[in-house]
């Protein structure tokens, strides 16, 4: 187990935080408004909740005001039912100079029988602002469960991945047309 002591600070001249500190959970029914013609839970409707549970976990790590810069994936692993309840959890589980990335865990359990399953994961990363907008230097993160860490040593490589998807996002963005396409 990891002890952090209030000495602990990280070049960047703030205190480490643990990945549990900004872990925030959510359980919600999934009511009929808010299925599909499958009768499973709606994926933007997931979506929605996933980002706005992760920001949740940013802010709770920097304390500042943050904005999502990516989304890697939603990955629907299985459907949601009206018989499950959905539990999401989600904490920063990497940090840059100004980003934060958080893994969203998305836990379906059917009401009747107790049976859990791993529904959804996902990835997304926000990065702290000033009342300007600019980005500003976050704190590191310090793993401890198994789970914290195993995707925290995997997380250089996303990151990595990102970059270069980014790129290409600018990349592609300058090639495409912001035309009235009535016109
Ligand atoms: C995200 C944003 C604040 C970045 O600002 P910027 O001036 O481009 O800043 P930088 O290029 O210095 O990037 C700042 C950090 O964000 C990271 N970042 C920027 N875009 C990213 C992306 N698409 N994916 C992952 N990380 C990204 C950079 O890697 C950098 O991280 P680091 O400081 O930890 O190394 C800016 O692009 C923005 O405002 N985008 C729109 C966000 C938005 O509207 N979100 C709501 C969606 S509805």
């Amino acid at each position: 187990m990891i002890v952090k002591k209030d000495t602990d600070v990280h070049q960047s001249g703030l205190a480490p935080k643990l990945c549990r500190e900004s872990r925030v959970f959510k359980t919600s029914r999934v009511f009929p408004n808010d299925v599909n013609n499958h009768d499973s839970l709606f994926g933007g409707k997931l979506m929605s909740a996933i980002d706005e549970l992760a920001s949740i976990s940013a802010v709770r790590h920097c304390r500042y005001n943050v904005i999502t810069a990516s989304t890697d994936s939603v990955d629907f692993l299985r459907p949601i039912l009206q018989s499950d309840s959905v539990c999401l959890e989600s904490y920063v589980t990497w940090t840059g100079r100004t980003s934060m990335e958080v893994f969203v865990k998305v836990v379906s359990e059917n009401l009747f029988s107790g049976e859990r399953a791993i529904a959804a994961t996902s990835f997304l990363t926000f990065v702290a602002v000033d009342e300007h907008g600019r980005p500003m230097v976050v704190p590191p993160v310090i793993p401890d469960s198994e789970e914290e860490k195993l995707l925290h040593e995997s997380a250089q490589e996303r990151a990595e991945l990102r970059k270069k998807r980014r790129a290409g996002s600018k990349q592609l963005a300058s090639q495409l047309s912001t035309r009235k396409y009535w016109e």
